[in-house]
C-alpha cells in the first residue's frame, strides 16, 4: 500500500513539550531518558517501570549502582536525578501528567501459540497502550521507542481510540539505534534520529514537537522524518542488514580456515573499498544481544504472514549462520581436547554478548556454556561485570537440565587468574579490553598441559601466545 505524505505548513505555533514519561528503565528507557533530561532541563522526565527493584536502583543514593552499565551513564544520571529525572513505580500519575509519553518496554519473541519463536510478543505494549487510555484525561503524544512489528502503531492507535475517553492521540515511531556499551556517545552523537508520524496536520504538529526535542542537540539534517510504517520497518532493516554483515563476514571465516586464508587479511581488503565499508565486519562467535535475533525472527514472521516465502528465507539465513558459528566453535573445543571434555576445566572469559555491558541477553556464551555442559565440562567463567546469579539464571532458561547441574557444572570467579587455574583450555567469548593485558605467561604455568586458547573474538596475540606455548586457535585463519 502506497501513502502521500501531504506537504502541509504548520502555521500554529508548537507550543514545546514540558513533561515526558517513558514506560519501561531498561537498557534503552534509561539511557534514552537521562540523555533527554541532561539535554532538555526544561522539560520533566519520569521514566516508570512494574519492575520495583528495577526503580529503586536508579534511584540508589551511589549512582555507581544503577541497574545498568553503560561507559559514562552513571555520571549524566547524578547531574539529573531529582532535578528533572525522575524514577517511579507510580505509572498512572506520570502517565497523567506527561504531554508525551515514550514506550520502551521489551517486545520479546513470542514463546507460545501462533508465531511462537518468530513473531514479537506485543503483550507489553497493549497493556501500555491500554493503561495509556485508561488514565489519560487530556490530548497525549505517544511515542513508539520499542522496536516493533511494521503497522503495530495501527493496534495501538485502535486500541487508544477506542478504549480512552475522548482524548485525541497521536501515535509516533521512535526508533532507537544506540548499541549497548557505547549508548551514551551514540544518543549523544547519532548518526540520524528517525521520527515517524502520521501525514495530517495533527500528526506533523506531534512530529515537530518531537523533532524540537532532539534539536537541542543533535544538527537538523540529521533529524530524519518520515511516515510510521517506513520508520517502523527502517529499524528493522537496520538490524537485518548489520546482522547480515556479521553473519556474511563469519561464514568467509570457516572458508578461510579450509583454505588458509585469514578473515582478519580478507576483511581489511574487503573493508577498504568504500562502498562495503570497514565496519561490523569483525568475524566472532556470533552475534548476540536483544535485537538482532529478535527483529530479524520478526522480519521473516512478517514476510511469511505476507507469502513472501523467498524474502523469509533469505533473511532467516542470517540466524542459521549464526546458530552455526555458535555449534562450530563448542564443536572444535571438543574435538580439539580429543574429543572428550568430561570433568576437564574449560576457562571462559566473558559472559556478556559485547564488551562494555553487564547484558547477556542471546549472548554466544550461553550457547557454548550450554553445548559443553552436555559433554559434562566443568566451566570456570570470569566476567567483569556479570554475576554468577545471572550466569546461572541465563542457563536455566534454557531448561537443557535441571538447574542444579547447572550450579555443578558452572563457577564463577571474581578473577581471570582463579578461573583459568588448573583449566585445560580458555575460551574467549566477550571482546572485554581487560583480557590482553594479562600475564599470560602467569596464567599458563598454571594451566594443564598442553594450554589450549580457542580466542572466539580474535583479540589475542597468537605470535605472543604461542612463543609462551599455547595451543592458540581463532576465527577464520
Ligand atoms: C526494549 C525492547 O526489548 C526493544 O525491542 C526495544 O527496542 C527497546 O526496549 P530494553 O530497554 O533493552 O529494550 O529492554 P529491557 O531492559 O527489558 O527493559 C524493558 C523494561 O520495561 C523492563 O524494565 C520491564 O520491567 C519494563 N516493563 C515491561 C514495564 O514497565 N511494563 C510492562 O508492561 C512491561
Ligand atoms: C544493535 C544495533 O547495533 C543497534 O543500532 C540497535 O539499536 C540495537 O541492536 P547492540 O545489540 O547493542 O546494538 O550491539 P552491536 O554492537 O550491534 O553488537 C551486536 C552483536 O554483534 C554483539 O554480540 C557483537 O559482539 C557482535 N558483532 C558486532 C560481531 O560479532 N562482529 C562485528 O563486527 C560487530
Amino acid at each position: 500500500m502506497k501513502i502521500r505524505l501531504k506537504i502541509i505548513k504548520i502555521d500554529t505555533i508548537i507550543m514545546e513539550i514540558t513533561k515526558i514519561c517513558c514506560i519501561g528503565a531498561g537498557y534503552v528507557g534509561g539511557p534514552t531518558m537521562a540523555i533527554i533530561a541532561q539535554k532538555c532541563p526544561h522539560i520533566k522526565v519520569t521514566v516508570v517501570d512494574l519492575n520495583a527493584e528495577r526503580i529503586a536502583a536508579w534511584n540508589d543514593p551511589n549512582v555507581d549502582n544503577i541497574p545498568i552499565y553503560e561507559p559514562g551513564l552513571s555520571e549524566i544520571v547524578a547531574e539529573s536525578r531529582n532535578r528533572n529525572l525522575f524514577f517511579s513505580t507510580d505509572v498512572e500519575s506520570a502517565i497523567d501528567e506527561a504531554e508525551m509519553i515514550f514506550i520502551s518496554v521489551n517486545t520479546p519473541t513470542k514463546t507460545y501459540g501462533a508465531g511462537k519463536g518468530m513473531a514479537s510478543d506485543l503483550k507489553y505494549i497493549e497493556l501500555c497502550a491500554r493503561q495509556i487510555a485508561k488514565v489519560a484525561k487530556n490530548d497525549k503524544i505517544v511515542v513508539e521507542k520499542s522496536t516493533l512489528p511494521v503497522r503495530t502503531a495501527e493496534a495501538v492507535k485502535s486500541i487508544l481510540d477506542n478504549t480512552g475517553n475522548g482524548v485525541k492521540f497521536q501515535i509516533l515511531s521512535n526508533p532507537e539505534f544506540l548499541a549497548e556499551g557505547t549508548a551514551v556517545s551514540d544518543l549523544l552523537n547519532p548518526d540520524r534520529v528517525l521520527i515517524g508520524g502520521d501525514p495530517s496536520e495533527e500528526g506533523q504538529i506531534a512530529i515537530q514537537k518531537l523533532v524540537a526535542i532532539y534539536s537541542k542537540w543533535v544538527p537538523s539534517q540529521q533529524i530524519l522524518t518520515t511516515n510510521l510504517w517506513s520508520s517502523e520497518l527502517s529499524k528493522l532493516t537496520a538490524n537485518a542488514f548489520l546482522a547480515q554483515r556479521i553473519s556474511s563476514i563469519n561464514a568467509m571465516s570457516e572458508l578461510c580456515e579450509k583454505t588458509g586464508a585469514d578473515i582478519n587479511e580478507v576483511a581489511r581488503a574487503i573493508g577498504m573499498d568504500s562502498r562495503i565499508g570497514p565496519k561490523f565486519l569483525k568475524a566472532s562467535v556470533g552475534f548476540g544481544g536483544s535485537c538482532f535475533q529478535k527483529d530479524i525472527l520478526n522480519l521473516v514472521y512478517i514476510a511469511k504472514s505476507f507469502g513472501l516465502n523467498e524474502v523469509a528465507d533469505y533473511w532467516e539465513q542470517v540466524i542459521i549462520m549464526n546458530d552455526h558459528q555458535k555449534d562450530r566453535f563448542a564443536k572444535n573445543i571438543i574435538t580439539t581436547l580429543y574429543n572428550t571434555i568430561s570433568g576437564k576445566k574449560i576457562a571462559f572469559l566473558g559472559w556478556a554478548f559485547k564488551k562494555d555491558t553487564n547484558d547477556t541477553r542471546e549472548s554466544a556464551a550461553i550457547y557454548v556454556a550450554d553445548y559443553l555442559l552436555k559433554e559434562e565440562a566443568n566451566i570456570a567463567v570470569y566476567d567483569p561485570k556479570v554475576s554468577e546469579n545471572k550466569i546461572l539464571a541465563d542457563l536455566d532458561y534454557l531448561e537443557s537440565r535441571k538447574p542444579e547441574l547447572n550450579r555443578k557444572g558452572i563457577e564463577s570467579f571474581d578473577d581471570s587468574y582463579s578461573a583459568c587455574k588448573n583449566a585445560h583450555a580458555i575460551a574467549i567469548l566477550t571482546e572485554w579490553d581487560e583480557f590482553n593485558t594479562y600475564d599470560w605467561q602467569k596464567i599458563y604455568d598454571n594451566m594443564e598441559k598442553p594450554a589450549f586458547v580457542f580466542d572466539g573474538r580474535n583479540i589475542l596475540d597468537r605470535k605472543k601466545l604461542t612463543e609462551i606455548g599455547f595451543i592458540y586457535q581463532c576465527i577464520g585463519s
